[in-house]
């Protein structure tokens, strides 16, 4: 990496500022701590304060759309009418599901209630019922640019226990996100989530996690919350990836519907809850960028 640049030449991260004036002395300790043997991030994967922007552009419409959900969600409507509700707003900006068409999803969002994990396909035949507890996973391509959260709604009166649940789920991904800071390890984050899910005796889904996520939907790295505090990739400014974790009320087995070979659910048949939110890595710690 080092050695590669010359210290006059303008720097690899498209500053304009030389090379030895700009990211030498970063890229000096990431070579220090990858010969400590830990996994480093590549330069392709930090982001321009440029591409920054244009990222946060594409989340300001991905948070309007689960804004507009959360108005309008309500017993009786079906999982179509929320994927309409992210075309609309896609279409008011010029923007695009970034769901739709990809690896061959037919619809513009993930809609996943209870059992279900995720990759939930919406459908006019699927109504929200009372007691329901869904998750509205959407992501949005604006002018190339990609961001992607999640939320959880609960239809009317939701059971004490299946609330627990969300709301164990949200604190979870809160408290990994508290350990997300530069020169620290994912690891830190995945373990702070796992902690928190194990103290309430539920599980965490290991097959599907996070990812990087800017120019692309999934760039590296990826996201697991079945992981260790020390280990992982090393966290430097300029990353931006999702915390995601899915939480299972019992087990932590799953599967996908041999039907339509999206929709993932739990082994057990318990319920399933998942938060996601994409996160900046700054100078001084992080940045939410959609929710
Ligand atoms: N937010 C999900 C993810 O991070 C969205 C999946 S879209 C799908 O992968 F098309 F793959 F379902
Ligand atoms: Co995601």
């Amino acid at each position: 990496m080092a050695g590669k640049i010359g210290r006059n030449d303008p720097c690899w991260c498209g500053s304009g500022r030389k090379y030895k004036q700009c990211h030498e002395e970063f890229d000096r300790k990431i070579e220090v701590i990858r010969n400590q043997g830990h996994i480093v991030p590549s330069h392709d994967i930090i982001k321009t304060p440029e591409q920054i922007l244009k990222i946060k552009e594409s989340a300001k419409v991905n948070i309007e759309c689960l804004d507009t959900v959360a108005d309008r969600i309500c017993a009786g409507m079906s999982t179509e009418d929320i994927n309409s509700i992210i075309n609309e707003v896609c279409k008011k900006y010029g923007a695009i599901p970034a769901p739709l068409n990809y690896e061959g999803f037919p619809k513009s969002v993930c809609t996943s209630i209870n059992d279900a994990v995720c990759h939930g396909i919406p459908s006019k035949d699927e109504i929200l019922m009372d007691g329901d507890i869904v998750n509205v996973d959407c992501s949005t391509i604006l002018d190339g640019y990609f961001s992607d959260s999640s939320r959880m709604f609960c239809i009317g009166n939701v059971s004490d226990e299946d609330r627990k649940l969300v709301e164990v789920t949200k604190e979870a991904m809160m408290l990994g996100l508290e350990e997300v800071k530069p020169w620290g390890f994912l690891g830190d984050m995945g373990q702070a989530v796992n902690d928190h899910v194990k103290k309430h005796g539920y599980s965490v889904v290991r097959e599907i996690g996070g990812h990087g996520i800017g120019l692309e939907f999934h760039e590296d790295p990826w996201v697991s919350y079945v992981t260790k505090r020390g280990t992982e990739m090393l966290m430097v400014p300029g990353m931006i990836f999702t915390i995601e974790p899915m939480v299972n009320m019992g087990d932590p087995e799953v599967f996908v519907d041999a039907d339509n070979n999206w929709t993932v659910y739990t082994e057990d048949g318990e319920k399933s809850a998942q938060w996601e939110i994409q996160v900046l890595v700054t100078e001084t710690g992080h940045e939410i960028i959609s929710y």
